[in-house]
């Protein structure tokens, strides 16, 4: 996917830096072309021998230095980029850049460039949500400084929280983001679903569940990137409406459902929704009051439709490609190979979402993609990431040619 790209990696001073190595090696895995900026701390981690022997190129550290200057100025080492990576960006980085400080080589480039910036931090977590830094990254990202990370972990300092550089295969399907300047889904039409949904039990109350709607807008947001015109039908949740995607906000799953018949002919649907498999049969009109001494409301329950079922129904209107997700607590795999089987979609996306595990409302998510060739397992990814993998894969899925039979 990187074929011919060429990044430019500013490795500065952190411990981190030794994960840049592995970066440099998967991106010229993918075919990319990496030219590498050390800084002097930086230097401290990893020697610039080993970025050398990966990169197959020189490592540029010193501003004043005559011959570099002559044979690659730092205006010509920004220019000969398609995208600038800062990996680790250190706090003290990031505060430079911050403030348009030029006062060395990574500093200098990063000012000079008009080239995109992508930065992947790398710092102790009380630097990382230290005031300066949250101002510093806001004022970065609102000059369109991308992000990744950084992630959860235990740290090098023996410490527990964000401030662990993503990690390298992380990285790389930013950069590809990024850079994704081709639109594989052009002229199709995806459909997902995202969020709870709620089933009314009277006007002031509910039935509902724990989804927070992040992994299918993050979705819908990777299928637009990629080119598709896409409808995101949504039950409540807080996280913002992704751009250039249509949203259609509904409350019950019978309102999904009809969003989603209503969204007419689309080539995927992808069913992240956590759809409540019960609404109340009579829900009150009113606010049901207590009577003092009498028993709570018994509420009687009517099964919701199946949206995924529906859709993956045979038919000339179904889509291409239906995938669903199955959220799991135990079997997971035998489970969501059970669950692909008889609602009759294409892919299945096992997730745990045992409460241990902070699937639900959680950054990450463990997938594991269950389709008619066997079961695939991804690594623990930001649901961003898992996002713009899937939608990779649809891609291209819905860029081969149409087999004979319909089950792919
Ligand atoms: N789904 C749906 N409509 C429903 C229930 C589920 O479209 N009424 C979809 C979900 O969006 C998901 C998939 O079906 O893509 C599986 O959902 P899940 O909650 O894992 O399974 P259930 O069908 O609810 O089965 P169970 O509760 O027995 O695990």
């Amino acid at each position: 996917m990187l074929n011919g790209k060429r990044i430019l990696l500013i490795v500065a001073g952190g411990i981190a830096a030794f994960k840049s190595l592995e970066l440099v090696r998967r991106l010229r895995g993918r075919g990319a072309s990496v030219r590498c900026v050390l800084t002097e701390a930086g230097a401290k981690f990893v020697t610039p021998l080993s970025l050398q022997a990966l990169t197959e190129d020189r490592v540029y550290s010193d501003m004043f230095s005559l011959t570099d200057e002559s044979e690659m100025g730092h205006i010509q080492l920004s220019r000969d980029a398609d995208l600038l990576v800062v990996a680790p960006a250190t706090a003290n980085l990031l505060a430079r850049m911050a403030g348009g400080l030029a006062d060395d080589l990574a500093a200098t480039v990063l000012l000079a460039t008009d080239k995109p910036v992508l930065a992947a931090p790398a710092m102790n977590v009380r630097m990382w949500t230290h005031a300066a830094t949250v101002a510093n990254v806001e004022t970065l990202k609102k000059r369109g400084v991308s992000f990744i990370g950084p992630n959860d972990g235990a740290m090098a300092c023996n410490e527990y929280g964000p401030g662990r550089m993503s990690e390298p295969e992380e990285i790389v399907v930013a950069i590809e983001n990024l850079l994704s300047v081709d639109k594989p889904l052009a002229g199709k039409k995806a459909l997902v679903t995202s969020g709870p949904t709620r089933e009314a039990i009277d006007p002031v109350r509910y039935i509902s569940n724990h989804s927070s709607g992040k992994q299918g807008h993050a979705i819908a947001a990777a299928l637009a990137r990629l080119g598709a015109e896409v409808t995101l039908v949504s039950g409540p949740v807080t996280v913002p409406d992704p751009s250039g995607v249509k949203v259609v906000k509904i409350d019950s799953a019978d309102q999904m459902l009809a969003a989603c018949l209503a969204a007419g002919a689309i080539d995927v649907v992808v069913c992240a929704a956590a759809v409540a498999d019960w609404r109340v049969s009579h829900p009150s009109d009113a606010k049901i009051k207590k009577k003092p001494g009498a028993a709570p409301p018994a509420l009687e329950l009517a099964p919701n439709p199946d949206i995924l079922a529906t859709l993956s129904r045979s038919s000339p209107q179904r889509p291409r490609l239906v995938v669903g997700f199955a959220a799991e607590t135990e079997n997971l795999i035998a489970n969501a190979v059970d669950k692909r089987q008889r609602k009759g979609c294409d892919w299945i996306l096992a997730n745990d979402v045992s409460p241990a595990v902070g699937t639900f409302g959680g950054e990450r998510n463990t997938v594991h993609l269950v389709s008619a060739q066997g079961v695939e397992d991804w690594p623990t990814l930001a649901k961003d990431e898992v996002a713009a993998r899937l939608a990779d894969r649809i891609a291209r899925h819905l860029g081969q040619p149409r087999p004979a039979q319909a089950a792919e």
